[in-house]
């Protein structure tokens, strides 16, 4: 098979929702997990970890949980398609699914349902895997314990007793925004996973599709697979051959717009306010 570059495969992977029944055995799927293992998380933990579903599985779940997870957003792609349908009331109807007249509660319902079926459902038999890591709520308990006798060590070396205060409080402020950014982090590894997986299906031929509508649903779905409360799912995502009659996707998840940067040349040169009340010795 042809090799893509790097640069082909950022811009042409697409999300696919049409595929063909063409099987993907488990040695080629073996394959891409181990190369996008090869993304990077938060200290190299790679807490990623994957559970696999057969062709069949993954048949049966999708037939199972797909459109139960979409009922959950429902309410909200029919608020998008109301305030769509006002923005394009100027504008002719490109198709039945920008019809722009108003319509009945049970019209709109139907429009969404017409929506999901037409530009999500999807088709044929791709394979379904989720990209979990086992949740650990101890761990926050840990890390805010860990923090908090961190900063109480270090306002007690101030030398005088106001000094400590005014260090402890001050550092107080700080074990939220570690705890948040630990959790942040911990996603994004997981999400760099998620998304190195679809371009080394994509490298090997394959197509996929990132699916968030299994995770509204994933108290159900665990109970289904048998799995422990503690299979804390962060991505599903579908791998499968891309059927030949595929329509292509919608314009709007087509496009890209530009990048909103801000070019930032010179600082202001000063130090930030709050150096000295740092919890960690390393921030000094
Ligand atoms: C975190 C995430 C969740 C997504 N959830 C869904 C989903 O539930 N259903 C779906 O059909 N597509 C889903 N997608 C696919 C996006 O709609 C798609 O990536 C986007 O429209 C851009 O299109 P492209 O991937 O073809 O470039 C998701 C993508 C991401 C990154």
């Amino acid at each position: 098979m042809e090799a893509i570059g790097l640069e082909r495969g950022l811009r042409e992977r697409r999300a696919i929702r049409h595929y063909s029944d063409s099987r993907v055995d488990d040695a080629l799927l073996a394959e891409i997990i181990e190369l996008a293992s090869w993304a990077p998380s938060p200290g190299n933990t790679q807490a990623w970890k994957v559970i696999a579903l057969g062709h069949d599985a993954s048949k049966d779940v999708i037939a199972r949980f797909e459109l139960a997870g979409w009922e959950s957003v429902f309410p909200v792609l029919e608020q998008v398609l109301r305030n769509g349908a006002a923005e394009r009331a100027s504008i002719a109807p490109k198709s039945d699914l920008d019809d722009v007249s108003p319509a009945t509660a049970d019209e709109w319902g139907r429009r969404v349902i017409a929506m999901y079926r037409q530009r999500f459902e999807v088709r044929g038999s791709p394979r379904l895997v989720f990209v979990y890591r086992v949740a650990d709520r101890k761990r926050y308990v840990d890390l805010a314990f860990l923090s908090l006798s961190a900063l109480i060590r270090r306002s007690l070396r101030k030398p005088s007793p106001l000094g400590a205060m005014r260090c402890f409080f001050a550092a107080l402020r700080d074990i939220p925004v570690l705890l948040r950014v630990n959790a942040l982090t911990r996603t994004f590894g997981l999400a760099n996973f998620t998304y190195a997986l679809t371009l080394a299906a994509h490298s090997r031929g394959l197509s996929t599709c990132i699916q968030s509508n299994y995770l509204n649903v994933q108290r159900d779905l665990r109970r289904y697979l048998g799995l422990g409360a503690d299979v804390d799912i962060v991505a599903s995502i579908l791998i499968g051959y891309e059927a030949d009659d595929a329509p292509p996707a919608p314009e709007m998840f087509r496009t890209r717009k530009p990048v909103a940067v801000d070019w930032i040349e010179t600082t202001p040169g000063t130090v930030a306010a709050r150096r000295g009340e740092r919890v960690f010795e390393a921030a000094e």
